[in-house]
């Protein structure tokens, strides 16, 4: 941005008139294009990259690694998410000027205090900020200190006196007992069990702590109180002062219809959910964002980049259930999908602690909707390497978009390479249209086994018209 302020000044001090300035400052900018680096290997990279490579300002947008998708609407780079010291070394030699970080693990080890180190741009939080993703215990403590609304909760060092606490709080084995057994550390998202009777309770915490199932994750245990009520992701994009809430999304975390079956990753999300309307989303900012944001500055953890809340809404109104660090997959597919504003811009002013002086985000009306296509047997054990057809003629739908996830290229072929394959995403005039138009899309890709729910959107369009026009 310097040589543009440079320009800018000389322009002013020529007595530009108004319209060539803005005419000089536009030229300036297209022409001051930047390669971007964008990490990771999901859905959410791929939606990251096709609307950061809409901006005037991109030059070519790598992704390390990517996938099928972003081969597509990018350049893939094979240097795996997790080594950060060969990111730095390409970002040197390639003049990456800005690092887009999507998933959490190479947050929670460091890259943007390595990347910064070596004076490269990178947008997401540094180690310490995210904690609040990489330690549940940091994240529970930190919402305390904020009186931040969440579930009651224990932590224990081992499993002895885990097993303890269950069994003196519940003597009696018939009881219900409705906990959340969770190992602190990053699993995969695999480390929470929702218990409602004490032997899962107890098998939680042998699992977690004894047979250490997700490694050092487990070493020490969050307990806490069982919450209900619908769940939604509300995601903002600070610079540790100024918060700029993104319209709320709503995950599709059960693997089948009616939110039945074991969890997943996510099977599909919708943007907006008419389940937070404007006031409570209003409360969850000034409750729950602003006292976050706060108390990490206060702690000397100041947050930079994308904070997303998973909340409940239960009867004594919204708790946080966790916080996750970066842009949810695939809540970030349908919110950029909506989002009109420049990306680059937004990122750029969060690095430099500039939001407050960026116009607000402008966003499409219309409601989006995105279902994920995954493989046979996903979330267990499912077979790689199934040939993809049908891309062609979903991607030439009006309003559709078709993210990659789970694929790769083999000689020129989109192949299936991971659980969730395809993150298929529409925009329509209503919540109604926006499904029918992803799953037409949907009924267009083919491979042997692929499956997904039919039920995308459908909690949308359950509310009572009322609610749903309210957003
Ligand atoms: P987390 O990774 O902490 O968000 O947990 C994953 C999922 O477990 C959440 O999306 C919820 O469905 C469920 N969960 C976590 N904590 C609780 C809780 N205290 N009460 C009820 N469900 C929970
Ligand atoms: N959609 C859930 C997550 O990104 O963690």
């Amino acid at each position: 941005m310097l040589i543009p302020a440079i320009l800018r000044r000389i322009a002013v001090a020529a007595r530009f008139p108004l319209l060539a300035r803005t005419i000089l400052k536009r030229y300036i900018l297209v022409m001051a294009k930047m390669n971007i680096l964008v990490v990771g290997n999901g859905g959410r990279e791929h939606a990251l990259a096709w609307k950061l490579g809409q901006s005037p300002r991109a030059g070519t947008i790598f992704v390390a690694p990517g996938n099928a998708g972003t081969a597509v609407d990018a350049v893939n780079v094979d240097i795996p998410a997790e080594d950060i010291g060969a990111l730095i070394r390409f970002a040197k030699q390639n003049v990456v000027e800005l690092t887009v970080v999507g998933p959490e693990a190479p947050l929670v080890a460091g890259i943007v205090d390595a990347f910064q180190t070596e004076k490269l741009r990178v947008f997401g939080p540094s180690k310490g900020a995210a904690q609040l993703e990489g330690s549940k215990v940091f994240c529970k403590n930190l919402l305390q200190t904020a009186n931040v609304a969440t579930a009651e909760y224990y932590v224990f060092r081992d499993a002895e006196s885990a097993s303890r606490f269950v069994l003196d709080r519940f003597p009696d084995e018939r009881e219900n007992v409705p906990l959340v057994v969770k190992a602190d550390g990053l699993a995969a998202g695999k480390g929470v069990v929702v218990c409602s009777t004490r032997p899962q309770a107890l098998d939680a915490i042998d699992r977690i702590a004894r047979q250490m199932e997700f490694g050092v994750a487990g070493k020490q245990l969050v307990i806490e109180e069982r919450l209900h009520g619908p769940e939604a992701s509300v995601l903002a994009i600070t610079d540790g002062r100024t918060i700029l809430t993104l319209p709320p999304a709503q995950d599709h975390k059960a693997a089948y219809d009616g939110d039945e079956g074991p969890n997943t990753g996510g099977m599909g999300a919708v943007c907006p959910t008419p389940i937070i309307d404007d006031v409570t989303l209003h409360k969850i900012e000034a409750e729950i964002l602003v006292p976050t944001i706060h108390t990490m500055k206060r702690s000397r953890t100041p947050f930079k980049g994308v904070l997303y809340a998973g909340l409940i809404m239960t009867h004594q109104g919204p708790k946080v259930l966790e916080y996750n660090v970066r842009f949810g997959d695939p809540e970030c597919q349908p919110l950029l999908m909506r989002l009109k504003s420049d990306l680059v811009e937004v990122l750029e002013a969060t690095i430099d602690g500039k939001l407050d002086e960026i116009p607000p985000l402008a966003w499409d009306d219309r409601p989006c909707v995105s279902v994920v296509m995954a493989s046979e047997g996903y979330p267990g054990p499912y077979e790689k390497g199934r040939p993809i057809r049908g891309l062609e003629e979903a991607a030439a739908i009006p309003d559709v978009k078709v993210f990659h996830s789970g694929t790769k290229l083999v000689d020129g072929q989109a192949v299936t390479a991971g659980g969730r394959v395809l993150a298929v995403t529409a925009l329509g005039p209503s919540f109604s249209a926006a499904k029918l138009q992803a799953y037409t899309a949907v009924k267009c890709i083919r491979w042997p086994g692929a499956w997904c729910r039919k039920d995308i959107s459908d909690k949308a369009l359950h509310l009572p018209k009322a609610e749903v026009r309210k957003k």
